[in-house]
């Protein structure tokens, strides 16, 4: 039996209130809601008002997990913000949540990781939390993917969305809390899934805005394969990390980047429909923050009851893949 050094105390998470439809898409690019729905299984999702930043989403989601882990901001010794839209390169979006929130002193990071980030995230906090380092550490994945999207491209347009989710991690009480986590990376796969310009490699200019160079880019068809692959090696590797049989898993929460990825993977799991949380109908692919926004949205709604096992599994740009077996 597993004793896990980590468990989540408290959770929150938070969507802009702007929601772009799929209808609305139609007016932009040559698409359809039928093509959409079909592919992607995506309805909606939120936009971020112009005048707030990530940080404001971090900041929000942060502050309801502070509030249901019983806390208060100044309580929390670090926080790490997984994301891939940050504020801006730096100060990074955690030190703009640490001010925002007024977790007085907290250290402060952001992790890159993609869609996986969160779970590394997560994975992090349960080693700084084992050796002893710090006792309440904040893991947030917030997104403002709205900012980086070519909004001309029908390929990767109609599947983005903004929002934030966060999670309280403390010592374990020796009944509960993560049994397990995987986190791996292929680097060599970085160029199907990627944002180009920005950085050193491609700086600024007005050559890189014309070119677009800075918004994402994705070879749509490969990521898929690679995703199902990779969430169900993080699937398998983590149960037997956890000593967990996928029998005992009481909910699956994926990455929520396409119905059909989802399906797969529940599928090559063999898991019922009735196990696995979906809200990438109302958020689309949100990156680091769909899985604490979906495991906020399923343990408010009462999908998490005390004593289960919730199987996390990502995957992303990276190319990344992590899994958590987290018991409740
Ligand atoms: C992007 C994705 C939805 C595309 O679905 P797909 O079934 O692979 O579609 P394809 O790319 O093969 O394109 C099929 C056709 O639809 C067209 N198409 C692409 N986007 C479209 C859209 N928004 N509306 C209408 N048609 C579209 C393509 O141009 C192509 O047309 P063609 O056959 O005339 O060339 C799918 O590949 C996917 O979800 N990939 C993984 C994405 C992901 O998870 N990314 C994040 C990982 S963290």
């Amino acid at each position: 039996m597993i004793q896990p050094a980590s468990m989540i105390i408290g959770t929150g998470s938070c969507a802009p209130d702007k929601v772009l439809t799929n209808s609305d898409l139609e007016k932009m690019v040559d698409t359809s809601d039928e093509w959409i729905k079909e592919r992607t299984g995506i309805e909606r999702r939120h936009i971020l008002e112009t005048e707030k930043t990530n940080s404001d989403l971090g900041a929000c989601a942060a502050e309801r997990a502070i509030e249901d882990a019983g806390l208060k901001a100044k309580d929390i010794d670090c926080i790490l913000v997984a994301t891939i839209t940050p504020d801006s390169f730096f100060p990074s979006t955690a030190c703009g949540v640490q001010a925002k929130i007024g977790a007085k002193d907290a250290a402060a990071m952001d992790v890159s990781a993609a869609c996986s980030g969160f779970l590394y995230g997560m994975t992090l906090a349960d080693a700084l939390i084992r050796s002893g380092q710090y006792r309440n550490v904040l893991v947030i994945g917030s997104e403002v993917l709205s900012r980086f999207t070519d909004w001309e491209d029908r390929t990767t347009c109609v599947l983005f969305g903004d929002g934030a989710g966060a999670a309280v991690m403390t010592e374990s009480d020796g009944t509960r809390g993560l049994l397990s986590s995987f986190i791996k990376s292929d680097g060599r796969l970085g160029r199907l899934l990627y944002l180009p310009g920005g950085g050193s490699t491609h700086p600024a200019t007005h050559e890189t805005v014309d070119q677009h160079l800075h918004t994402i880019r994705m070879e749509g068809r490969e990521v898929f394969k690679h995703a199902v692959r990779t969430m169900v090696d993080a699937a398998v590797h983590g149960l037997e990390k956890g000593e967990v049989h996928s029998d005992d898993i009481d909910l699956l929460i994926t990455h929520q980047a396409n119905m059909r990825i989802i399906d797969a993977v529940r599928e090559r799991l063999k898991l019922p429909e009735e196990k696995v949380f979906i809200n990438l109908q109302e958020f689309g692919n949100t990156s680091a923050a769909s899985i604490p926004l979906a495991l906020d949205q399923a343990r408010r709604e009462g999908r998490i009851r005390p004593g289960d096992k919730v199987l996390l599994v990502a995957f992303g740009g990276g190319f990344t893949w992590a899994s958590g077996v987290v018991q409740f």
